[in-house]
């Protein structure tokens, strides 16, 4: 088996059997501010290419570059595809031109031709990811490996129960805003960044001795910032509390810990995997790319700078009433949110920086009141400060995820009151009646009342979550005669059997319900 890296979370997987090109991420993401590291842009696109295979971990846009797969990846591949409660996935996908995928279920092998293997694990929380994150597990004339990337199962026993593993692919730097946008003291901040960067490298030790593989390749990050308003977040100021470590301090604190078998690849490294042995050529000289990392970052800011320049360009949408715009896309969600507007547990406020730098707009999403509306002077679970163009943008394109756009590019400072609080992520990331409904029944089921409740539509009683996609059924629960419809994407049920008239399984409970008393 051989494994070429092609930056990032990014490689090439090639066997007799057929090749898979995982997550080919090239363009920057997140406004422009996240760019792979070390710079990917000048392999040979055309035939990496040209795969059997085409694996996309997830829709985070360092994972999922459609300009990218459009342009440079054969829509003769076949995608392999994660088991996504959504189908945003697929849609993008089929969008770009792929029509050939191979619908995986979780934990579960799939026989590809000529012996090849693969199982994808996906992670389904409304934590993971945008709306999930996935593991690949590869399998080939007896060579295995796990491209983990940014996916964090509880444990690895899953791959480890397939029989030892030669390659292990992880991520092992930060790839969040925290804590350099809190607006914090600086020794607050650098104490924060240390024990997060700590955290990170145990955690990854954990996994890593969890699957015990031949060897270990640490990927997924760091990404490299070019503009320089972000300048400040690369790890080349020896700032110990710098979150985004790169692939030399990984190979340096694994020795502490008396790992000896990491594995770095560049863009174009190329490792020859066989069950005995690991032999990889690089490109370059890998100690000397490392000591000379800030002249690649110069060099990479300067040729990057048009595309920087181009792209914040974009972003200004006057026309966009920015009040009226969030009003009319949240408070209907806000309306219809349970869980997620219970944990938030307050009002967050937004103060929009208009294009002069000086003036501010405050907004505020005011999750008990179920409203959007101007700040009123009260105390707020968090503040966000950022340009008012980042949000017109948002709003112009109808993004929604504004955590895989806004939050990620770290073009914002915040505030907060007490603890981390996920649920108002797990809401910026659900801007979307589907995905709102799917994180609220998530919610539901897993933290609130595991056998979900029963609600009286009509003359029956049924389970209140759709078990389709969860969607609130009190909702969108239509009943005629014997029939249940559910409006969030159509799906009928027969409510005398519980069986479901659109999809195989998907069984409702359903019974009759009793009389009511005149
Ligand atoms: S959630 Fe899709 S049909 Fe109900």
């Amino acid at each position: 088996m051989r494994v070429t890296g092609t930056g990032h979370a990014s490689m090439r997987i090639d066997t007799a059997a057929g090749s898979i090109l995982c997550d080919p991420w090239v363009n920057p993401a997140y406004f422009a501010s996240w760019f792979p590291f070390p710079d990917n842009s000048q392999l040979d696109w055309e035939t990496l290419g040209q795969t059997d295979y085409l694996y996309v971990s997830h829709l985070h846009r360092d994972h999922f570059d459609a300009d990218h797969l459009k342009r440079f990846v054969s829509k003769k591949a076949t995608v392999l595809l994660p088991a996504y409660p959504t189908s945003e996935l697929e849609d993008e996908l089929r969008e770009l031109g792929f029509t050939s995928f191979v619908e995986t279920r979780t934990n579960e092998v799939v026989e590809l031709d000529g012996g090849l293997r693969v199982m994808i694990q996906a992670l389904t929380s409304p934590t993971d990811g945008p709306i999930g994150d996935s593991s690949l597990w590869v399998e080939y004339d007896g060579v295995r490996l796990l491209n983990q990337n940014d996916a964090r199962p509880t444990d690895l026993s899953t791959f480890t129960d397939l029989g030892h593993v030669h390659a292990h692919m992880l991520q092992f730097s930060g790839a969040i805003w925290y804590p350099m946008v809190y607006e914090l003291p600086q020794a607050a901040k650098t104490a924060f960044g240390k024990q997060k960067r700590e955290r990170q490298f145990d955690r990854t030790w954990r996994y890593i001795d969890d699957l015990k593989a031949s060897y270990v390749f640490p990927i997924a990050g760091p990404p490299c910032f070019l503009d320089d308003e972000l300048w400040q977040f690369n790890d080349i100021f020896g700032d110990e509390g710098n979150i985004f470590p790169d692939q030399s301090v990984f190979l340096r604190e694994y020795a502490k810990v008396g790992g000896s078998n990491g594995v770095v690849l560049l863009p174009g490294s190329v490792s020859e995997l066989t069950t005995e042995s690991c032999t990889t050529t690089h490109p370059t000289d890998v100690d000397e790319f490392f000591a000379n990392k800030v002249a690649h970052l110069e060099e990479m800011r300067e040729r990057k700078r048009p595309v920087i320049e181009a792209a914040k360009a974009s972003w200004r949408h006057p026309e966009v009433d920015v009040l009226k715009e969030m009003k009319r896309v949240i408070e209907p969600l806000l309306d219809e949110s349970i869980y997620l507007a219970k944990g938030v547990g307050g009002p967050v406020r937004f103060d929009l920086v208009g294009y002069d730098g000086e003036s501010v707009e405050s907004i505020v999403v005011d999750f008990p009141g179920k409203q959007v509306r101007p700040y009123g002077d009260e105390k707020v679970r968090y503040r966000f400060r950022t340009d008012r163009a980042l949000i017109e943008q948002l709003l112009h394109v109808g993004e929604v995820d504004w955590v895989n756009s806004l939050f990620l590019s770290c073009r914002f400072s915040a505030a907060r009151i007490g603890q981390y609080n996920e649920f108002v992520y797990a809401f910026f990331k659900c801007l979307s009646e589907e995905r709102l409904q799917y994180a609220e029944g998530w919610y539901d089921e897993h933290f609130q009342n595991a056998d979900s409740e029963d609600v009286r539509i009509g003359d029956w009683v049924v389970q209140r979550r759709c078990p389709h996609l969860k969607a609130d059924l009190t909702r969108f629960g239509i009943i005629d005669g014997n029939q249940l419809t559910c409006q969030l994407h159509g799906w009928r049920f027969d409510l005398a059997s519980g069986r479901c008239l659109t999809s195989v399984g998907h069984q409702i409970r359903a019974a009759k319900a009793p009389a009511r008393a005149n």
